[in-house]
């Protein structure tokens, strides 16, 4: 519960208590204070107007992301595949899908983000492939035992006549993380055999045991660097080795809440290492023998020149164990999860940004922000949820609708906040411009095989999805040049289209623009960072100082003063000396 702060602290209002975070001035690799902006490429833009988005599309739009002033961009899979888990089940590593065009297409806006200064980070997804990659048909047309199978975690069953899954593992979409093949005569006593699939069915685990799966990923990885891509974001980077014997698990997992155990659950406590119950757990995530196959990679990246960087998408906690995979001979950022996660309470973000810094700073790696990504509801939308502290997998049109604006408020606040932490931070393709998630999509046009896994229970991602709107009155909001969007797009997308926004002052595409400018220009993101003293214990304040700026949050309901004389750089709401409830503030101060 928010309570009513006294206005004036009680000490020196600007002066600094305990310092979280010690910047650095010497030469740095540029991932290090980045700020990466997530293309989901199906979605960004059209180019040649079939309603889904392609890479001539993201060429065309580059000049957006040049304003905006981004470091970097990171692409979600546009590799050959036939989409049963939009592109995420890759049956080519080494092409691109015709549904967005080529390999020189993927040349030619690899280039113009170079010419422009953006980097470009492409997506690795080596926990499986999609069930069309030619290892898991040969696999499939290969008797048991065949050395085409042991690329893939294929089992017996358990049971006299092997009809039982080989244990009790769910897909963290639904369901069981089990099928069982069609039978063929050449099928031991126990009958056809069972394949592993944490994810879709059409998403068969590899066995990272297998040496030829280690060699053909290292073969990947130098595909693109070849190509000269600055790096690859790695998909389930916590789920390539499972623990031995394959043992029943009896926890659970879901999209919803990283699938935290039953216990974790009900423990009530705010645990003071930030956790939030982000972490996936049980035998088949976070492994030890994981950390092995990233010093390889490490190798790799290392005889490129440039600095070319991994980043794990790893939902693992505590903070301290996600940072053992960004130990110097490993990858060099993980996406933090468990901010994205944390409640909007002032108590809980200092908690999980002050164990951030700990973890990260121990190793010598540099601490990533993130509020919004294609698999979780769009942070000005959970913001405005009736409830924020739950993290619904999708929102449903028939669930209680978020608050627009509050919601978008409150989006803005965080966003303040968070560009404010030295670091890198990760954007998601439409939260430049405030775009709420599509919480009234008809179920008919749900895509997400999480929905259908879950048979229903589960909205699914599809409403973080939606195709960007470029043009307030253009069909399907200048999407593309013709052709009805993959998913619908809803009306009040209109309001939220980026030719409304550019070059309007106050709008949230202005606003992340200075805020990135400003990042720059004032060195944020190689900054230090320390508490203000007077709201170090607040229950409705979040107030640090990042060299010369001073970063204010209030979270609570009660507008607080603003320390006397401050000069105000920028803010996410209207201010006067005081700042109302869920605004952030920069001052120079
Ligand atoms: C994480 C990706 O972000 C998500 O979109 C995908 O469904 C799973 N990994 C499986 O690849
Ligand atoms: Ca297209």
């Amino acid at each position: 519960m928010a309570t009513t702060e006294p206005t004036i602290p009680t000490t020196e209002p600007l002066s600094t208590g305990a310092t979280v975070h010690v910047g650095s001035e010497t030469a740095r690799e540029w991932w290090r204070d980045a700020v990466i902006y997530q293309v989901y490429p199906r979605s960004f833009a059209d180019g040649n107007g079939d309603g889904i988005g392609d890479i001539p599309g993201i060429t065309s739009r580059l000049d957006h992301l040049q304003t905006l002033g981004v470091d970097a961009v990171w692409l979600s899979p546009f590799y050959r595949s036939p989409q049963k888990d939009a592109g995420y089940d890759v049956a080519d590593y080494r092409d691109v899908d015709p549904l967005f065009g080529t390999l020189a297409d993927f040349d030619a806006m690899l280039a113009g983000a170079h010419a422009r200064g953006m980097r470009v980070i492409v997506d690795l997804v080596p926990n499986h492939t999609s069930d069309q990659h030619v290892w898991f048909q040969q696999a499939l047309a290969s008797a048991p035992g065949s050395p085409e199978r042991a690329r893939y975690i294929f089992r017996d069953g358990r049971g006299p006549a092997g009809e039982e899954p080989p244990n009790n593992w769910h897909s963290i979409f639904g369901g069981p993380a089990w099928t069982r093949l069609e039978p063929r005569e050449d099928d031991g006593p126990l009958g056809p055999q069972w394949y592993l699939h944490l994810f879709d069915s059409t998403q068969p685990d590899l066995d990272w045991d297998h040496p030829e799966v280690r060699t053909e990923f290292t073969d990947v990885l130098r595909f693109w660097l070849d190509k000269g891509v600055d790096g690859f974001r790695v998909d389930v980077a916590h789920g390539l080795v499972k623990a031995d014997g394959l043992p029943d698990w009896h926890g659970h997992v879901s999209m919803v809440d990283g699938g935290t155990s039953d216990d974790a659950e009900d423990d009530p406590g705010a645990p003071e290492d930030g956790s939030t119950g982000a972490g996936n757990q049980g035998p088949m995530f976070d492994q030890d023998g994981v950390h092995e196959i990233y010093r390889t990679w490490h190798d790799v990246l290392a005889e490129y020149d440039g600095d070319r960087c991994l980043v794990a998408e790893a939902w693992v906690e505590p903070l301290s164990r996600l940072a053992r995979y960004v130990r110097p001979d490993e990858m060099h950022q993980a996406f933090n999860f468990s901010f994205l996660t944390t409640a909007w309470d002032a108590a809980a973000l200092r908690r999980v940004v002050a164990a951030s810094y700990q973890a990260n700073d121990e190793v010598g790696a540099p601490t990533t922000w993130v509020l919004s990504n294609h698999d979780v509801v769009r942070h000005v939308t959970r913001l405005g949820l009736p409830d924020v502290g739950v993290r619904p997998n999708g929102v449903f049109a028939t669930d209680p609708q978020p608050d627009e604006e509050l919601g978008l408020r409150r989006g803005r606040a965080a966003t303040l906040l968070m560009l404010g932490l030295p670091g890198s931070a990760y954007l998601y393709q439409g939260e430049e411009l405030g775009l709420p998630e599509h919480t009234t999509m008809p179920n008919e046009v749900r895509q997400d095989p999480a929905h259908f896994r879950t048979h229903g229970s589960e909205a699914g991602r599809d409403g973080c999805r939606v195709p960007l709107p470029w043009h307030a009155d253009a069909p399907g909001f200048g999407f593309g040049p013709a052709g009805e969007p993959w998913l619908p797009q809803p009306a009040s997308y209109a309001r939220y289209a980026a030719d409304v926004q550019e070059g309007v002052e106050g709008s949230t595409f202005e606003l992340y623009r200075a805020a990135l400018a400003t990042r720059r220009a004032e060195g944020i993101g190689h900054g230090g960072m320390a508490w203000l003293e007077a709201w170090e214990d607040s229950a409705d304040v979040v107030a640090f100082r990042n060299g010369d700026v001073v970063v204010m949050a209030n979270l609570g309901t009660a507008p607080v003063a603003l320390p006397v004389g401050a000069e105000v750089l920028l803010t996410s709401g209207p201010v006067t000396d005081e700042l109302p409830a869920d605004t952030t503030v920069w001052l120079r101060a």
